[in-house]
């Protein structure tokens, strides 16, 4: 005979299996949307179950805040411009944060007067939920804020800055020690609520915007964490480990996000990158070299008489909006014999993945599609390479320069290439904030203009020859 919780067992296991095919799934472009599907699915399985099996009270209540949630989410989704992807992100976890925050506060009051004292696994789950979701939502709501320019992206620091957060992240763990030796009054959540929330302006404020997608990626592992603490709350399975999926994997990204840019997490939070290099002229090139300006037309001919072109695309592209034009280029290159090629730098652009996802977007087919490892040997045989609206990923500083900011990480090496066209709108600096040396070497030559417009110039040249 199978009972209710066999079957809610058995569902949630579904969901469990779903979510680990979603991840492994979402791990290349190919199966991306396949994944994205799978992990909708398990939420649905897991949702539906919980709906149908845990017995719910309000279901007025519980169809019209879903009814409300689903619409934001769609309309949201569906309007949302790839470029403001991590804020959506950002937004998106902050309320799983503060979801389980709210649970927490919930379930306190809910145990509280029934049991007079709140019983060790509980009080210590629902802590933990409160205080890593509020972090979470509040720090979440910071980088949403600095990513969509409604505060300043620049990292906002002030003297004694860490004594201050070690001193509210203090005083936020009191409290819940306090909770957990059975001080059990409203009051003590409520304030540990607050002062997480606290902690978690005061610890983004100072992360430069362009560190942002790290900092949602560790955020992100956090609403896992916090999650998985609430499913104890609930004595609930599917959200422990889900949750700890979220927490797992988000923490794997952060670390792959700061190695790719040879950077240790700790540097990300603390030192307040970009803020430092604004208007630092210690990477200045000043050796009397200037740079070469080219023009479409003469592009073009180098262009078309390529055996290889290496397409190395980074923020500005996507800023610029240029893939489908980008693959256009390609396409009619190709038609002339020219091999094709794009180097994909792992923190190209602004998110995980952005890159990859621009790309994807154009139908640009993904065996053009080279991760740095792969193409940073081929750029010696390539006759141009195509440097569209990328600047610090290719920077040879990296490699050359111990004083640069950032020196160490690995780039993409388009100064091997015999020849490299660099599109871009002015000399400014890319997001380090750093000189690049490569836009005045002898086999490089500038495209000036917003990248969208000079690649169809490019192309209405490559057609007239
Ligand atoms: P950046 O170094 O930021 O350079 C982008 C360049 O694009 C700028 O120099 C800018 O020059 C140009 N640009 C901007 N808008 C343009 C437009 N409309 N048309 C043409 N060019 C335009 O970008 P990157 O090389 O992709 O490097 C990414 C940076 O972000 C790295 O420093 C990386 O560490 C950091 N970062 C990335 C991530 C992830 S996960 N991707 C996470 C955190 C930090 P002009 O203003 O002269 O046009």
């Amino acid at each position: 005979m199978i009972s209710n919780s066999n079957v809610i067992g058995l569902l949630y296991l579904a969901t469990i299996v779903c979510f680990i095919l979603a991840l492994r799934f979402l791990s290349s472009p190919k199966h991306a949307r396949l994944g994205n599907r799978v992990g909708g699915g398990g939420m649905l399985i897991a949702i539906g179950t919980t709906l149908a099996l845990k017995g719910i009270g309000n279901w007025a209540l519980i169809v019209s805040a879903g009814a409300i949630g689903a619409a934001v989410g769609v309309v949201g989704a569906k309007r949302v411009k790839m470029t403001a992807m991590p804020q959506m992100v950002a937004l998106f976890n902050g309320v799983g944060g503060g979801a389980a925050a709210l649970v927490a506060l919930a379930e306190f009051h809910k145990l509280a007067p029934a049991s007079g004292r709140i019983g060790s696994t509980e009080v210590v789950s629902i802590v933990l939920s409160a205080l890593i979701g509020s972090i979470s939502f509040a720090g979440s709501a910071i980088a949403f804020a600095k990513l969509q320019e409604l505060i300043g992206g620049r990292p906002i620091v002030f003297p004694g800055q860490n004594i201050f957060n070690g001193l509210i992240v203090t005083g936020a763990a009191a409290f819940g020690i306090a909770a957990i030796a059975g001080v059990q009054g409203q009051w003590v959540i409520v304030a540990l609520i607050l002062l997480a929330l606290t902690f978690g302006v005061m610890f983004v404020l100072p992360i430069g915007g362009a560190d942002m997608p790290v900092v949602i990626s560790l955020l992100n592992a956090f609403t896992g964490l916090a999650a998985s603490a609430t499913g104890f709350v609930l004595s609930n399975t599917v959200l422990i480990v889900s949750g700890m999926l979220v927490g797992a994997s988000g923490t794997l990204l952060t670390l792959l996000m700061g190695k790719a840019m040879y950077r240790s997490i700790t540097n990300v939070l603390f030192s307040a990158f970009g803020q430092v290099q604004a208007g630092t002229s210690a990477a200045r090139v000043d050796d009397g070299r200037t740079f070469r300006a080219t023009t479409p037309e003469d592009v073009a001919v180098q262009l078309s008489y390529a055996r290889k072109v290496v397409i190395v695309p980074g923020y500005g592209l996507a800023v610029a909006q240029a893939q489908h034009d980008v693959r256009q280029l390609a396409e009619l290159l190709e038609s002339k014999g020219v091999e094709v090629l794009y180097a994909i730098h792992p923190v190209a652009g602004r998110m995980p993945g952005h890159m990859n996802v621009l790309l994807a977007e154009a139908n640009v087919p993904y065996d053009q599609l080279k991760e740095m490892d792969e193409i940073n040997s081929e750029f010696p045989q390539t006759d141009v390479a195509l440097v569209i609206g990328a600047n610090d990923v290719v920077n040879p500083a990296a490699r050359s320069d111990p004083g640069s900011p950032i020196y160490g990480m690995p780039i993409l090496d388009v100064d091997k290439a015999q020849s490299v066209v660099v599109m871009k709108r002015s000399m400014a600096p890319g997001f380090a904030g750093i000189d690049n040396e490569l836009f005045l070497e002898q086999q490089t030559t500038m495209l000036f203009g917003n990248a969208k417009d000079s690649v169809v110039k490019l192309i209405a040249a490559v057609k007239s020859l």
